[in-house]
């Protein structure tokens, strides 16, 4: 039994390296206020060589948290060190959210039900068509293609410049998923109705390249997983060139859901306050 509830109130933290500009405690502050919680969330800066003995002084309770969320670069160490990856972790190799339950450290990836979920909230239907093209192989388009992927889209096509890295992950990511080079993009888009962008192109202070949306099927959404800005490069392209848009700040939020609720006890709601708040804080 998890005694820490009954005894103090439930600590929570983010930690990475660095941390400083990780929104996790605005979002996490600002439900813990709005619901009235006893409880707490803060960042933790560790760095890569004190993460073990981090993760086993949380293990041990000598800390007093009862779990917290874990950004760039310990996503792949918390994966290993945990007692209890979830099947989401373990496909991916990579957990961004810790809970100790009965002695034992659980552990679970939320970036793929963040982004489901701000689509499911913006732009309903957004999973109705048969293929959806996603640019970018790194680290933050894996959650991406496993929930597409588990959306259903019959075909889900990974567009990257190293087109081994998009290999890769078609080769872990199962039969409905295909690589390309850059210069397919174009005919991958042809009546796909969901575009994502995981890159940074256009944000790294080069010129981003212009993309042609119009191959994409009538009705298409274009998504990107990047918030700052809001409306990215490609997104004001896409929206120009009549397309809808759903911009990546949703992810963020609604990827926090699962564990403010693990820690914390009651499901939090993404409303337009606290979108208003972490865009004022950009
Ligand atoms: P992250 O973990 O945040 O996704 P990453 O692993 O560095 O970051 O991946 C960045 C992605 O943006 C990659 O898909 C990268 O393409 P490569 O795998 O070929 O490096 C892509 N990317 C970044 N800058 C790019 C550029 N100027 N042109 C094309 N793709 C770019």
């Amino acid at each position: 039994m998890d005694d820490s509830r009954e005894t103090q109130s439930p600590k929570a933290f983010v930690t990475g390296y660095p941390v400083r500009h990780s929104r996790s405690p605005l979002i996490h502050g600002y439900w813990l206020r709005q619901l009235g919680l006893a409880g707490s969330y803060r960042a933790h800066e560790v760095s890569a060589e004190d993460f073990p003995a981090f993760i086993a002084s949380l293990k041990e309770r000598s800390g007093g948290f009862v779990g917290g969320n874990v950004t760039i670069p310990h996503k792949e160490a918390a994966f290993k060190l945990a007692d209890r990856p979830d099947e989401l972790s373990e496909e991916l190799g990579a957990s961004n959210t810790l809970w100790l339950e009965e002695g034992l450290l659980h552990a679970t990836n939320t970036d793929g039900r963040g982004f489901t979920a701000n689509l499911d909230e913006r732009h309903p239907g957004w999973d109705r068509s048969e293929r959806a093209v996603i640019l970018g192989a790194g680290g933050a388009s894996r959650a991406v293609i496993q929930a597409v992927r588990d959306r259903g889209f019959p075909e889900i096509h990974v567009v990257n410049r190293t087109v081994e890295r998009a290999q890769e992950l078609a080769d872990r990511f199962g039969d409905r998923v295909h690589a390309h080079p850059i210069a397919a993009l174009r005919e991958v888009m042809q009546n796909a109705g969901l575009f994502i962008n995981t890159t940074s192109l256009g944000m790294d202070g080069e010129a981003a390249p212009r993309i042609d949306f119009s191959p994409l099927a009538d009705g298409a959404v274009v998504t990107d997983i990047v918030y700052v800005p809001l409306k990215t490069p490609l997104l004001t392209q896409a929206e120009d060139q009549g397309f809808a848009i759903v911009d990546g700040l949703g992810m963020l939020l609604h990827q926090a859901v699962p564990g403010f609720e693990k820690w914390f006890g009651k499901r939090p709601v993404v409303d337009e306050a606290l979108r208003a708040l972490i865009i004022a804080d950009m």
